[in-house]
């Protein structure tokens, strides 16, 4: 087994900045992790994408960005390329790949009233892969999905400190809510990786409803896979790199600056 030098990072990637929500996570577990974190802006939203669009984009993209970076592992921090690309990622890349898919699970063990929202990306709300976690994990519950796009732009616009209109945050729980049996719904998976960067805002809208996500899962999952490797004392600071242009970054850079990235590059 080949030794991981300390200096190796963790990449992680997204359409966008929803990743954020997942490394917040994974810093406060590992504060010296050296970090890449790579968004697609030239791609995003992911949301609104044919399988085959993602199927081909997300593993050519993540191949490129393990040769320049040689990281450690790669953390998928998008929910819609994890269920849909996942195989072939991993597949593709020689590095270990941890994925994030809507917290379906978890959701299940919390339920009171055994009726699960799922907020996501269309794309991800009419995948196969949730069929399946729904059939494995909640078998006997009913799970609402709905698909949120709004909240993927009311997440980058919060972000780069622009004001969102509220009503995004009503309708996308009303979309839940409303459907047969919404108001029995206790629990809310935040199926997308941007929506728990505007949870507060969405708590606010439903304030009967709890809130799950997979942030926690994929800290276990990386903290299992590096359990034998060393970090070092002193990181470099982290790196954020995107597809699109970096002019175009201006507006993010404080909250960029706020996670330790404030080495900004494009691929
Ligand atoms: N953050 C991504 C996810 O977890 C998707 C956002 C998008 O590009 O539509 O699904």
């Amino acid at each position: 087994m080949s030794i991981v030098p300390s200096s190796a990072p963790l990449l992680f990637f997204d359409s966008g900045i929803g990743g954020l929500s997942v490394l917040k996570a994974v810093q406060d577990a590992l504060p010296n992790a050296p970090i890449v974190f790579a968004a697609d802006y030239a791609g995003l939203p992911y949301g609104i994408k044919t399988e085959a669009e993602i199927s081909a984009r997300v593993p050519a993209l993540l191949g490129r960005l393990v040769e320049r970076y040689q990281p450690r592992l790669v953390a998928i921090a998008c929910n819609t390329a994890c269920t849909i690309a996942l195989t072939h990622v991993r597949a593709a890349l020689d590095v270990p790949v941890v994925g994030t898919v809507p917290a379906i699970k978890p959701a299940a063990e919390a339920t009171q009233s055994g009726v699960i929202g799922l907020l996501g990306t269309a794309a991800t709300v009419r995948q196969t892969y949730v069929d399946k976690l729904h059939k494995d994990h909640a078998p006997n519950m009913t799970l609402l999905r709905h698909a949120a796009p709004e909240l993927v732009s009311a997440a980058e616009a919060k972000m780069r400190g622009e004001p969102v209109d509220p009503a995004v945050y009503v309708r996308a729980m009303a979309g839940l809510m409303d459907q047969p049996d919404g108001a029995r719904l206790d629990i809310v998976v935040l199926g997308c990786t941007h929506f728990p960067l505007v949870e507060d805002e969405l708590r606010a809208a439903a304030p009967h409803v709890e809130f799950v996500d997979g942030a926690a899962g994929i800290v276990g999952r990386i903290r299992h896979l590096t359990k034998d490797q060393t970090w070092p004392v002193d990181p470099e600071e982290g790196t954020f790199v995107t597809t699109g242009p970096v002019a175009r970054l201006n507006t993010l850079l404080p909250a960029l600056f706020s996670f330790g990235l404030t080495r900004i590059t494009s691929l």
